[in-house]
């Protein structure tokens, strides 16, 4: 199966699953990228009915409305009931890299507030340690540089990337990194000052991930 058929066959088999869940009063987080994309699809084709969604990014906020699906600004909500979103990199334990779209604050923020994390991927994204994906880190534009050398002390082989993110701060895309204690690292990344976000998602991983497999079947795995 194509790449695209496999993000679609994901997105419907996590769609289907939370069908039977969501309930009218429901609050949904909605990730960012090609995989959710196909998930926003479903979502507007179905007659389920929510209170709406918390977008974690311009990107879904544009995609969302164009479906007329309701967006609820993140201060107007205690509590998302349930999170779906892509990633980047998923090890055996369900720790994550994410921000290759450049969301990641966002979706970070949403994720924390979630009372479930669905996770929608194919098995490309399937790896025994994090790291190969160069890890995204959200910066203050005028700390850029500073961060880039203590990341540089770090191990880490750091690239600016090019444009600002929906928050009009830069990235830096860190490469050499070998993440095998992800909350460790999650938790260094960010203490340095200048950091607004970690692209490693393990202090709020998800509880449950979809994987579509090269021949197109689904693995639901629910979270150690
Ligand atoms: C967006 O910033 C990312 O975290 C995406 O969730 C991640 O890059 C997965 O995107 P795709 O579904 O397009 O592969």
């Amino acid at each position: 199966m194509s790449p695209d058929e496999l993000k679609r066959k994901v997105a419907e088999a996590a769609f289907i699953y939370l069908e039977h869940l969501v309930q009218a009063d429901w609050v949904l987080g909605i990730g960012t990228g090609s995989t959710v994309n196909r998930f926003i699809d479903c979502l507007a084709e179905s007659s389920q009915t929510f209170v709406g969604a918390v977008s974690s990014s311009v990107q879904t906020t544009e995609r969302l409305k164009t479906y007329n699906i309701k967006v609820i600004d993140i201060n107007d909500v205690s509590e998302v009931m349930v999170y779906v979103d892509g990633a980047d990199e998923v090890d055996p334990r369900f720790a994550l890299i994410k921000g290759g779209g450049g969301a990641l604050t966002r979706e970070k923020i949403v994720a924390s507030m979630a009372n479930k994390f669905v996770c929608i991927v194919d098995e490309s994204k399937l790896v025994d340690c994090l790291g190969d994906f160069p890890v995204p880190v959200e910066v203050l534009p005028l700390a850029s540089h500073t961060v880039a050398t203590q990341l540089s002390k770090l191990g880490g082989h750091p690239k600016l990337r090019s444009g600002l993110t929906d928050n009009g701060n830069c990235i830096l895309d860190v490469s050499g990194l070998e993440i095998d204690e992800p909350d460790y690292w999650e938790r260094t990344i960010n203490d340095i000052p200048g950091v607004v976000t970690t692209g490693i998602f393990s202090l709020h991983r998800p509880q449950e991930i979809f994987v579509a497999r090269a021949d197109g079947s689904i693995d639901h795995r629910v979270g150690p």
